[in-house]
């Protein structure tokens, strides 16, 4: 060799270069070390289509997609560095490739749909391991085929999208798969034998979708299953006992969904499980004893079911247990009080609503000192509240539908942790402790239906987080109203303090933040305050029956836009409807009956937007909305405590409890019991949303306007009192709603219009001391043919038979009688 004699003087400093040189050279240039070249494409065409939809600029909130802030995955460097990419070591075979791509929560918020193809570039990456494509408002269904490519998949989280469409038989290829979640989408149809094949599954998240059917038999074949949740679906059908063969689980949660049957008594062998959510469905039968050989349950819910029998007490001997919901609506449990319990558990939360607990509140819940929620309400407790309940330092205590008695006790205001008290409809007595205010933490504050009198203590206005009180429906009086509330809650949005003894001028100083009022049936007088105006956020007001007095037109300026609920029932309010009622454009519960009003009905009042359609988005009265929007409370949600928020309303004929939800939905306009004159506007036609109209007891004088054909949701109208004449109009035969006409007391003549819903209307009460109505409704035959007074009136009643031949269903259930009663503490 020619260079042989050459290496012996090589100095030590070349032979280290030429080494070095050597592993330069021996490096492959960067396109063959990085992620291969077909792979890199494909992440770059995903991108091109990413930037066609969005741009690299800021969206409509100015937020940059966060995706392409500095020039992320640029094309030039090795796609293994990109951010939200990461691929294999592959330090012997030199070509790495792509396991993992965490696209999560990159969609930035806008209004054209982005469907689930923009990712069909990523079906060419078969090497990927992990999939995140979770949180992004994705719509459109999985594309099957492209997901079957991905045969090497073992994470797959696609929760929290718009996809739709159901589950593709391609997952079935998806053998490696060990953790899927495609939970909070719109997924449908029934669960297939597809994902019993995933054998390796340990974790399957699929609630908050639309699955409906039996959880089909592959599934309890999946034994590495560690959590299956199934919540919040449609499902139904038994729970196979097959469920006990998922060893593994630690974690199983069906709620929400419509299974029936018994709960299995296999179910204590899943001797591993943690967590176990039953809740919400419609289990009957008995709580399996084998429940008790769970000894690591941390978590048991099987609240709102239809479960019987007793509740097996050996259940508080399992150490681990942190977690209780039992009982609830529908239930029929039974609490046997005379079991002597000693405990093993920690509870940190209890709730047994429902659960036929008599006797005073158990006495070994006292040993539970990690206690952080106590819910027996709806049981029969009696006696007193007990004094080492007052002294655990708890957050939530509610005891609500009982018959306890007694006093509160001052100790029980000491905690600074209490942040709901609800003891509603309890048989309690006595002036509520000085020290209320000292409980500084309460957000909820519910004490309504009790006995409580003498003043509403001073102290309250200390506890500036309060965001709910109701105190109605006891006996508190005094006149100090005004300097509870002085602005100081920055978040109360509930103030119910009605059907009590409450006296003084109606206070001036409720917090802006204030969305329902409710003072009916007190003893407030004076008038309404020029301050309302500052009630900025106020939705409802009720003051029915105090002694209001004052001029109608002087306060409606004082009402802001928003409000959607007025009532001022009962009071002595004067004057006249003005004009402006129509500024007030959110209104859809207008209560002024019973009142001193005079002068005419403005034509305006027809032009009360949400009287004549039900909005698209319902103008919910926002609390339920409010109260979520504080984690504080959406951590109590979790905890399935509901919230008890039930508006009374008195309509004349009984009682109405209107969920706040619900509330929603009703519309009404009662002017009853005034001295309104003059004649009825057309316009009040207008109103297709009315439920209720009462303009009984007036003065009012004319003709029934043809317009009130197009009353179409009205299922009450009450024109009785008045010195209404001609006839009842043709068109009436188009109110396929109602259920009560009353025209009593007027002058009307000629003939009860006919219809399907019309001939049902035949209280003779109703149609009684007028000048000469006939008609099949009350016998009273006409005689002859009478001539409509109107021409058009034919023609309106020939239509509308005509298209009721087609529609005919029977008689309408009117919606106003079928309202929804909610479960309330
Ligand atoms: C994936 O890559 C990111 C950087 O892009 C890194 O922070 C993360 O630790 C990697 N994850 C794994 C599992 O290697
Ligand atoms: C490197 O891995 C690829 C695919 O994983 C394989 O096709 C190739 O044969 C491997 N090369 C070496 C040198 O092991
Ligand atoms: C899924 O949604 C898209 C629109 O986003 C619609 O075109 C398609 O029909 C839906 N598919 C199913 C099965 O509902
Ligand atoms: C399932 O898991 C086992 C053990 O982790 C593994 O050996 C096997 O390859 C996995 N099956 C598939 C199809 O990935
Ligand atoms: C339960 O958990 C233990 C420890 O976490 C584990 O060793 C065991 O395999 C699991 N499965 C069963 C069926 O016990
Ligand atoms: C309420 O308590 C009073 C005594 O304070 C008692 O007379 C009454 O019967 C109780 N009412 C109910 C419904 O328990
Ligand atoms: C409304 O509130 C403002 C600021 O607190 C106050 O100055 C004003 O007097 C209030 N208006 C009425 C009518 O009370
Ligand atoms: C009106 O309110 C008074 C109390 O202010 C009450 O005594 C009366 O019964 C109420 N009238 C009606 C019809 O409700
Ligand atoms: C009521 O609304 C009308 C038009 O919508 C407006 O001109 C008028 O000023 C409003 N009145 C008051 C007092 O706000
Ligand atoms: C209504 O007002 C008239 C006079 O304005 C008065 O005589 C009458 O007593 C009032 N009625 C009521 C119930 O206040
Ligand atoms: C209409 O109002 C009057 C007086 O307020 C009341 O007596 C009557 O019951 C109401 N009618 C209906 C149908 O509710
Ligand atoms: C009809 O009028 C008479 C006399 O005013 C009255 O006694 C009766 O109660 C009225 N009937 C109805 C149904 O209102």
């Amino acid at each position: 060799m020619a260079t042989g004699g050459g290496i012996t003087s090589l100095s030590l400093p070349t032979i280290l270069l030429s080494i070095i040189v050597f592993i330069l050279i021996s490096i492959p240039p960067p396109s063959s070390s990085s992620c291969p070249p077909h792979q890199k494409q494909a992440l770059l065409r995903f991108k091109s289509s990413y930037i066609a939809i969005f741009g690299t600029t800021a969206d409509v909130f100015g937020i940059i997609p966060p995706f392409f802030q500095t020039g992320i995955w640029d094309p030039n460097s090795d796609c293994c560095t990109w951010d939200r990419v990461n691929c294999s070591t592959g330090t012997r075979n030199k070509t790495r490739t792509i396991v993992e791509l965490h696209l999560d929560a990159m969609l930035p918020f806008n209004t054209v749909p982005v469907y689930l193809d923009i990712f069909n570039p990523l079906f060419e990456i078969q090497s990927l391991k992990v999939l995140d494509i979770s949180l992004n408002w994705l719509e459109g269904e999985i594309p099957g085929d492209g997901f079957g490519n991905l045969a090497g998949l073992v994470h797959l989280d696609m929760k929290q999208n718009n996809i739709n469409g159901s589950i593709p038989r391609q997952f079935s290829r998806l053998t490696s798969l060990r953790y899927l979640d495609l939970s909070t989408n719109f997924l449908q149809g029934e669960l297939g034998p597809e994902l019993g094949s995933l054998r390796n599954l340990t974790t399957l998240t699929l609630s908050m979708n639309r699955f409906e059917g039996l959880i089909p038999r592959q599934f309890f074949k999946l034994g590495s299953l560690r959590s299956l949740d199934l919540s919040s679906n449609t499902l139904e059908g038994g729970l196979s006992s097959d469920v006990s063969k998922l060893l593994n689980l630690e974690s199983l949660d069906l709620s929400e969904n419509s299974f029936s049957g018994q709960i299995p008594f296999g179910i204590g062998e899943l001797r591993n499980v943690t967590r176990l959510d039953l809740s919400k469905n419609q289990l009957t039968g008995l709580i399996p004893s084998s429940i008790r050989k769970l000894t690591k349950l941390e978590t048991l819910r099987l609240k709102n079911n239809m479960l019987t029998g007793e509740i097996p007490s050996s259940l508080f001997k399992i150490k681990t247990l942190k977690k209780v919901l039992i009982g609830g609506k529908g239930s029929r449990l039974v609490w046997n009080h005379k079991a002597k319990i000693v405990p093993r558990c920690r509870l940190q939360q209890l709730s047994m609503p429902s659960c036929g607990i008599s006797g005073p509140i158990p006495e070994w819940i006292s040993t539970q000192k990690d206690l952080e929620i106590l819910d027996l309400s709806s049981n029969q407790l009696d006696g007193e509240f007990p004094k080492w309940l007052a002294k655990i330092d708890i957050q939530s205590i509610v005891l609500s539908d009982n018959k306890l008695t007694g006093k509160l006790t001052p100790q029980l205001f000491d905690s600074k942790k209490l942040f709901i008290l609800a003891l509603s409809r309890n048989n309690f007595s006595g002036e509520l402790p000085e020290n209320l205010g000292s409980a500084k933490g309460i957000m909820i504050l519910m004490l309504s239906g009790n006995k409580f009198s003498g003043q509403i203590p001073m102290s309250i206005s200390k506890i500036v987080l309060l965001m709910l009180l109701d105190l109605s429906r006891n006996r508190f009086s005094g006149d100090k109203v005004p300097m509870l509330f002085r602005d100081n809650f920055p978040f109360l949005a509930y103030i119910d303090l009605s059907y009590n003894e409450l006296s003084g001028r109606i206070p001036v100083t409720f917090p802006t933040s204030t969305k329902i009022l409710s003072l009916g049936e007190n003893k407030f007088s004076g008038e309404l305050p020029e301050s309302l105006i500052n009630l900025s956020n106020l939705e409802h007001l009720d003051i029915h029956d105090n002694d209001i007095t004052g001029n109608l037109q002087d306060v409606i300026p004082f009402l802001i836009r928003g409000l959607q609920v007025l009532i001022l029932r009962n009071n002595s309010l004067k004057g006249f409807i003005p004009k402006m009622i129509s500024n007030l454009t959110s209104l859809r519960i207008l209560d002024l009956s019973g009142n001193n009003l005079t002068g005419n009905f403005p034509p305006e009042i027809g032009n009360l937007a949400n009287m004549i359609e039900t909005p698209d988005l319902l103008p919910s009265v926002g609390i339920y909305k409010y109260l979520k929007a504080f984690p504080y409370f959406s951590l109590y949600r979790d905890n399935s405590l509901d919230l008890p928020l039930v508006l009374i309303l008195e309509w004349k004929r009984s009682l109405q409890m209107l969920s706040s939800q619900n509330l929603a939905l009703y519309s009404s306009l009662d002017l009853s019991n005034n001295r309104i004159s003059g004649e009825i506007p057309a316009t009040l036609g207008n109103l297709k949303s009315l439920k209720l109209l009462n303009v009984s007891h007036n003065r009012i004088s004319g003709n029934i306007p043809l317009s009130f054909g197009n009353l179409e949701s009205t299922e009450t109208l009450d024109l009785s009192h008045n010195k209404i004449s001609g006839s009842i109009p043709q068109s009436f035969s188009k109110l396929k709603q109602l259920t009560i006409l009353d025209v009593s007391n007027n002058r009307l003549t000629g003939k009860i219009p006919t219809g399907p819903q019309m001939d049902t209307m035949n209280e003779l009460n109703y149609f009684a001391n007028n000048s000469g109505l006939c008609g099949m409704q009350i016998g009273v035959k006409c005689v002859g043919d009478i001539q409509p007074s109107h021409g058009p009136e034919v023609d309106d009643e020939k239509l509308s038979w005509i298209s009721w031949e087609g529609t005919w269903v029977g008689f309408p259930v009117g919606l106003f009688s079928s309202i929804l009663f909610m479960a309330y503490y």
